[in-house]
Parts: structure tokens; C-alpha cells; sequence
């Protein structure tokens, strides 16, 4: 049986991360705020009180940090631009202070052999433009492409390849529906501008990046839906999740067009967001690569609650990570089916840009071994069944701060003690450093 021995010759190695969880150092080199510093202050939003302001403090130790990477054998490293390094309002020229760390970083990259893999946001948004109303208001999606530009011009030279936006999704729901993460705003359904103001952001910097001969990726988080039973009202109410969840971003993307959100009471306009022309702006030309963050299925039941057409159901009999989210390895096998099937030629080869779990932060982790060593098997049968999948990025390379959880959530290859800032390569770095090895081995040219 096909296993992660059996990926092809030249399947890509990374880890990931993002500025905020890893970078610290928020007052340095003229770097503006950012949602994620106010939301941190606000009382209770951030288990223990806890913020970025020092994480890894990477921004001061990312040598160290590049060896531990080449000491993985790493083809890539996927991380992410704090905007308000580069534009501290979130507008106007460059702060060339806060673009040297990055032009720094790309430069140690690329002598250590790793390609560096940018993403352009990862949440977190200058706060002034938060303050004119953030993802809510159109005008932030062409201040993004202006942003996407500025960096373009500056590391375009030697990052061949881009991803615009982590994550649409989580940071629409959490971030502007629930409150959960920042900016912290509860408008339920209401957020659903938010979802249409990034894409269009995407859709604008995908302009400017491949005006500059530069190919464009996006990350979403992505989830196989499954029904908790065959009954049709389960069904319907998986379907209507899987086109909140998935297709919201997927479609528009892929195919031009959104969903059905009629099971919401939402039409295709996404509250009178979307205008003429902008499908045309978000669907093409084609992505040079779809970035699939994968943790875990959902099961999806009738809704309980009048307000939502879904109830979320339990998944059980399967391990929990130490967050509490079930393990499902096939999980990632069915997604990826699921997206060739339903994409067909349209879906550009898939990089999985996260994949891993938290663990109770051990270094002998052999949880989380199992838990890539199950991920990768899954990914290598979906591509010996035909699904074009180039790379796999593991979140993430340290642990870090994880959002509203703080440093509560373990997720590293690499132990981080937050007191010292000492970093501990954990077993599974050593798994993960000869998995990748082995595989270098097995396709070099005899
Ligand atoms: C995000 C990461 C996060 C990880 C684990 C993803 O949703 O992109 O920033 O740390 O999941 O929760």
C-alpha cells in the first residue's frame, strides 16, 4: 500500500509559522500596531493575558531559528509579513526599518537552500486600518494590494512564489462573527462582507504580484464535511456548512462564482458586498497554487439553534490532540479527493501549507510523529489516486502563540521555553528531519 515513502521525486519539505505567533519584538524598527496588540490587551479575550509581544522573539533570534531549519533539511519555509512592519498604518511608503528584517530573513533563507514562502497576511491587520472599519469596508482590500506591492518590489527579486491570505475563513468567523480572535467583532452572519472584502483583496494583489512575474497561491482551512447520518435533514445541514466552511472561498476562487447561502438567507451578493467585475478580479487568472491548511473533518447534524441551518456533532472514538480536536488522518485523504472531484481541471496543483497538532509539550512527542507520519500516508494515497499535491508544510516549525489560547497549545517540531527563549528539537524533529532525508535519498538520480 502506498505510503509517504512512495511521494513523488521532488515533493517540497517545509514548516510553517506566522509573524504575530513567533516574532515579538512589536515596538521594534518602527513597526505599527497591529489588532492582534489591542485585542491582546482587552481583559479576558487571551487565555492567562497573555499577547506576542516577545513569542520566539524571532524577529532577533531568526539565525538560530534558519539553522534549525536546515538542520531539518527544509526545501521551504512558509511565513508570514506583519503588515504594520511594512506599512505601520496600513498605508503609504514603505518603513524600510521593518522590511530589512524581512529582506534579512529571505537572504538567510536562501543561503541555507530553503525557498522562502511568504504570506501576506496572517490576521493580523494594522490597527488604523481596523479603525475605518477593517475587512468590513472595501477600501482594505485595494490598501492590501498596495501593500502586496510594496513587499513585491522589495523581495520580488528572490521569493518566486506568493500566498496572499491565510485563512479567510477562520479569520471572517473568529475574528468578525464570534469575537474570538481579533478585531473581536460578534456580527454573526453579518460578517460575511468580510469574506468578499479579502477575497477581493487576494484578487487585487494577485494582480500586482503576477505583474511582477511572480506566482500566487492561497491558503485557506479547509474541512472534509461529513453528515451525521443519512437522514435528509443531516444532509442538508452538512451541505449548508460545507458552503460556509468550503466553498465560500473555493468557489469564487475556482469557479467565479459563490455558493448557494440561500440556507442562510443570504443571497449571492454576500449582503450587497460583491459589485460588478469582482468575481472576474477574485477568479483568474489561474493560481499557480491552492494552499490546503488541514486539521480535522466535521460532522454536521440538523441544526439544535433556530438562528444557524447546522449544528456541529461530535466525532468520537477517534484520538484528541491536546487542544481537543479529533484525529482523523483519512480526513485529509477525502478532502483532497473532494476537491479534485469537484474542481476537476479548474484546481491548480494543492500545497498542504499547515498540517500538525498541540500536544501536552513533551519532547519525546510521539503523539504528534503518529499524527504526521498518519497525515503524510493519507496525502501520498491521494496522489497516487491522481491528486496533484507538490509539498506539505507541518505547523509549525515552534511552538508559538497560539491566538486566544496563548502559549497554552504546543504545536512546535521544536520545544520553545518562553522564560529563556532556549529552543529543544523534539523527537518528532528528528522523525520529521530523516522522514525527509530518506525520501531525498530514495528519488536522487542514481
Ligand atoms: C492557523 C495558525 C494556527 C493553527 C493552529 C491555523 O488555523 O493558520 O495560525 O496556529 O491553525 O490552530
Amino acid at each position: 500500500m502506498t505510503d509517504r515513502h512512495d511521494l513523488p521525486a521532488g515533493f517540497r519539505w517545509g514548516a510553517s509559522t506566522a509573524a504575530y505567533q513567533v516574532e515579538g519584538a512589536v515596538d521594534a524598527d518602527g513597526r505599527g500596531r497591529s489588532i492582534w496588540d489591542t485585542f491582546c490587551e482587552r481583559p479576558g479575550a487571551v487565555k492567562n493575558g497573555e499577547s506576542g509581544r516577545v513569542a520566539c522573539d524571532h524577529y532577533h533570534r531568526w539565525g538560530e531559528d534558519v539553522e534549525l531549519m536546515r538542520g531539518l533539511g527544509l526545501d521551504g519555509y512558509r511565513f508570514s509579513i506583519a503588515w504594520t512592519r511594512v506599512q505601520p498604518t496600513g498605508r503609504g511608503p514603505a518603513n524600510a526599518a521593518g522590511l530589512d528584517f524581512y529582506d534579512r530573513l529571505v537572504d538567510g533563507l536562501l543561503a541555507a537552500g530553503i525557498t522562502p514562502l511568504p504570506t501576506l497576511f496572517h490576521w493580523d491587520l494594522p490597527q488604523a486600518l481596523e479603525d475605518e472599519g477593517g475587512w468590513m469596508q472595501r477600501e482594505t482590500a485595494f490598501r492590501f494590494a498596495e501593500y502586496a506591492g510594496v513587499v513585491a518590489d522589495r523581495l520580488g527579486d528572490r521569493v518566486p512564489a506568493w500566498i496572499t491570505l491565510n485563512e479567510p475563513f477562520v479569520h471572517m468567523v473568529y475574528g468578525y462573527a464570534l469575537g474570538i480572535h481579533a478585531p473581536g467583532r460578534t456580527l454573526m452572519l453579518d460578517a460575511l462582507p468580510a469574506a468578499h472584502h479579502q477575497l477581493l483583496g487576494h484578487g487585487l494583489a494577485a494582480a500586482e504580484l503576477r505583474g511582477r512575474g511572480l506566482d500566487v497561491l492561497i491558503a485557506n482551512n479547509l474541512t472534509p464535511v461529513r453528515a451525521a447520518s443519512d437522514a435528509p435533514a443531516d444532509r442538508a445541514a452538512a451541505e449548508a456548512y460545507d458552503a460556509l466552511h468550503n466553498r465560500l472561498f473555493t468557489d469564487p476562487l475556482l469557479l467565479g462564482r459563490y455558493p448557494d447561502l440561500s440556507a442562510y438567507g443570504v443571497g449571492p451578493d454576500l449582503h450587497g458586498a460583491v459589485r460588478d467585475g469582482d468575481l472576474a478580479l477574485i477568479s483568474g487568472p489561474n493560481l499557480a497554487g491552492l494552499g490546503v491548511n488541514y486539521y480535522n473533518p466535521t460532522r454536521i447534524a440538523a441544526p439544535t439553534d433556530p438562528g444557524l441551518p447546522f449544528a456541529e456533532a461530535p466525532i468520537d472514538g477517534v484520538p484528541r490532540t491536546h487542544f481537543g480536536w479529533p484525529v482523523v488522518p483519512a480526513g485529509l485523504y477525502e478532502l483532497l479527493l473532494t476537491l479534485r472531484e469537484r474542481y476537476g481541471d479548474t484546481l491548480p496543483p494543492i500545497t498542504v501549507t499547515e498540517n500538525g497538532c498541540s500536544t501536552d509539550g513533551a519532547l519525546d512527542d510521539t503523539f504528534r510523529t503518529d499524527y504526521l507520519a498518519g497525515h503524510l500516508d493519507a496525502l501520498a494515497r491521494a496522489t497516487a489516486h491522481g491528486v496533484d499535491v507538490r509539498g506539505y508544510y507541518t505547523w509549525s516549525l515552534l511552538d508559538n502563540f497560539e491566538w486566544a489560547e496563548g502559549y497554552s497549545q504546543r504545536f512546535g517540531l521544536v520545544h520553545v521555553d518562553f522564560d529563556t527563549q532556549q529552543r529543544t528539537p523534539r523527537a518528532s524533529y528528528t522523525w520529521y528531519r530523516d522522514l525527509i532525508a530518506a525520501h531525498r535519498a530514495k528519488s536522487a538520480p542514481r
